[in-house]
């Protein structure tokens, strides 16, 4: 499986790609689990050849902490896309290579999407996020390109980042995959003992909770009660409980029958910082 560590490299070998071709993108930071090999299936499924970039993202990190404890393992990445498609190509660039001298974000307006939640509580987290899948966009040029609903305000984001640049490319959202006990996969589970992995179903299932509460309840009563719960865990530590409108993502002051909302929530366990969220109808 080739494994590219430049764009010059890269652009060659998408230039030696036989047409005709369609080809698709799934950007992620690494330390790969099944949520993220869920993508890539669904990229092989539709796309003759498959770029997985493998880089993580100095800019979209507001804790240093965060970006120097954030998992990387290449080596077994690599062996986990071998095992899925020979249809992959892998993209891990340096940080140098994607930045040159200058590391940072550009500025981005998202139509307000970037000042909630995540954004707020995560300066410049955007910026980050939009800087480095617009570079990887404009140099892999792929048909489809693949975002989880696990980050679904990140989705949201690109989805308008890609309208606003009017990028010929289908942005292909996927649902979350969970472990066994609910917990949503992701790379910084692996910061978790092992106990606290399992008391994590927690969050998934006050998330659970609060969509039955949803269907006679209002978004304000359900929001205070999920923040009851979690006052009562001494385990975690909520940061939001969000109930808004999918494509604003802005809060619900009356529930309307033809809307679609989604509860939205971060919350630490010990120093981890964990997201998650639900469809509510
Ligand atoms: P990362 O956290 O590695 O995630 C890469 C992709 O995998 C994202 O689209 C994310 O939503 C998706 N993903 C992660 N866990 C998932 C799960 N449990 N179920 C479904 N999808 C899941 O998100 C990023 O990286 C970065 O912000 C990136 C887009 C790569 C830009 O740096």
């Amino acid at each position: 499986m080739p494994l590219i560590r430049t764009e010059k490299e890269l652009r060659k070998q998408l230039l030696a790609l036989t047409e005709p071709t369609s080809l698709g993108l799934v950007p992620t930071m690494g330390a790969l689990h099944q949520g993220h090999a869920a993508l890539v299936e669904k990229a092989v499924e539709e796309n003759n050849t498959v770029v997985v970039s493998i880089f993580v993202n100095p800019t979209q990190f507001n804790n240093q902490e965060d970006l120097k404890k954030y998992p990387q393992d290449l080596t077994s990445d690599v062996s986990m896309l071998e095992a899925i498609s020979p249809k992959i190509i892998v993209f891990a660039p340096s940080v140098e290579e994607m930045y040159q001298t200058n590391v940072s974000a550009k500025s981005y307006d998202f139509d307000g999407l970037e000042n909630v939640m995540e954004g707020a509580f995560r300066e410049g987290h955007f910026n980050g996020v939009g800087t480095i899948v617009e570079a990887l966009l404009r140099l892999v040029s792929p048909n489809r390109a693949y975002f989880g609903e696990k980050d679904f305000q990140q989705l949201q984001i690109i989805k308008k980042l890609v309208a606003s640049l009017s990028l010929p490319i289908e942005i292909v959202g996927c649902p979350i995959v969970r472990e066994p006990n609910g917990l949503a996969m992701s790379s910084r589970n692996e910061r978790l003992t092992k106990d606290l992995r399992n008391e994590a179903s927690f969050i998934y299932n006050t998330l659970i909770k609060a969509k039955n509460k949803f269907g006679t309840k209002s978004a304000n009563y359900v929001q205070e009660w999920v923040s009851n719960q979690f006052k009562k865990n001494p385990h975690f530590e909520l940061e939001y409980i969000k109930i808004t409108d999918v494509d604003t993502l802005s809060p619900v002051k009356k529930k309307q029958r033809n809307k679609k909302y989604r509860a939205f929530i971060a919350v630490y366990a010990d120093n981890v910082r964990l997201i998650d969220n639900i469809a509510l109808n």
